[in-house]
């Protein structure tokens, strides 16, 4: 496994890691949790991801149960959540969700509490939320941090100018601001790591601990001839992510970038994961999976990097034509 330093800061996370989102509790049980979560450690995955609106609560709850079967050393390994959208679903009450103070210091204790740990290494802003001023953010995290509840804060799909913002007010009072970013990237959808986030980049710094490498599964070439029974466009509640990535024009791309594993002797999975960490301003790319067949395969994303070379780079980009134009001189 390799390891990176997650932005400007001293933490170091491995370049594959494992999240929870839809699988934990909806698709699978503890006993599979287990199995996932211990062929990642045992490969050095040590960072593990979720949220208090996984399976409204159940899936940190899970996470809980099953790191605490393992007994693995708590410094092993780097355990987030993240706050935003509550998880009462529709039950929510005004703030149960959102910002504000009370509620993200409100869902720290309860993520604590569900995910049976003392704090919690990284705690994410899943979304911008608009009514809030960001000082109030800023101030309550950098508060979390000081009570030893977090150790770093971030952001997921913020924009690059709503991160600038909360560093202007970290820098003018002093506090500690958002040092890590979770956005969607991969090989179809690349605007905010090869564009908008540039500059933070080269100036502030952000780690990236990318979500949906496999873009909820379209990359590993599973859809080209529809949609398996047992797959995440099949759940019911998923249509909206179904209609999002089940387009011609994607498929059409897929099935090239299948043609181009093959051809390398590798999967589609493990390949197109790997051109995501073949991007250094990717920290870590989060993981799932469902089954360990899934899981064993791409870890060896690993295997296939150095398969990347610059002209495999460029065939890749023949067949996505996805990069972002960036202004020329
Ligand atoms: N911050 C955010 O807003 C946000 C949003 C989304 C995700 N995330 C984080 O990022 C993590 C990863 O995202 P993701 O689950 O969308 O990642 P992904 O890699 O794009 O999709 C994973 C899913 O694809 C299928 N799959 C994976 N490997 C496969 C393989 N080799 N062959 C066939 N099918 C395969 C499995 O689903 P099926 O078996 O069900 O088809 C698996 O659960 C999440 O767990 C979460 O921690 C964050």
């Amino acid at each position: 496994m390799e390891y990176r330093y997650m932005g400007k800061t001293g933490l170091q996370l491995s370049v594959l890691s494992f999240g929870s989102w839809v699988s934990f509790h909806k698709q699978i049980d503890d006993s599979i949790a287990d199995t996932l979560m211990g062929i990642a450690y045992d490969h050095g995955v040590n960072f593990f991801d979720n949220a208090e609106v996984y399976a409204l609560g159940e899936s940190e709850k899970m996470m809980g149960r099953v790191l605490k079967n393992k007994n693995w050393e708590r410094s092993s390994y780097v355990l987030s959540s993240k706050v935003f959208w509550g998880w009462r679903g529709k039950g929510n009450r005004p703030n149960q969700h959102g910002l504000s103070r009370k509620h993200i210091v409100e869902a720290c204790h309860e993520a604590l509490e569900r995910l049976q740990t003392g704090y919690l290494d990284l705690y994410y802003c899943h979304r911008p939320d608009k009514k809030v001023p960001i000082e109030e953010v800023v101030w309550t995290m950098h508060h979390l941090i000081q009570q030893g509840k977090i150790l770093y804060w971030g952001t997921s799909e913020w924009s690059g100018v709503e991160i600038m913002e909360a560093h202007r007010v970290a820098q003018q009072y002093g506090l500690i601001g958002p040092v890590v970013e979770q956005p969607q990237y991969n090989l179809l959808e690349r605007n905010k790591i090869e564009n908008e986030f540039l500059t933070i980049f080269n100036t502030v710094g952000l780690g990236t601990t990318i979500w949906s490498p496999l873009a909820s599964g379209l990359l590993s070439g599973k859809y080209n001839e529809g949609i398996p029974e047992d797959s995440r466009f099949a759940l019911s509640g998923f249509d909206w992510l179904k209609d999002r990535w089940m387009q011609e024009s994607f498929l059409t791309k897929v099935k090239g970038l299948g043609a181009l594993a093959k051809e390398l002797g590798i999967s589609q999975a493990a390949m197109s994961i790997a051109w995501c960490i073949r991007n250094p301003h990717v920290t870590t790319a989060i993981l799932g999976a469902t089954k360990k067949e899934q899981l064993n395969e791409n870890l060896k994303a690993l295997d296939a990097l150095p398969l990347l070379t610059d002209e495999v780079m460029q065939q890749i980009e023949g067949i996505v034509k996805t990069k972002p134009v960036l202004p020329e001189y």
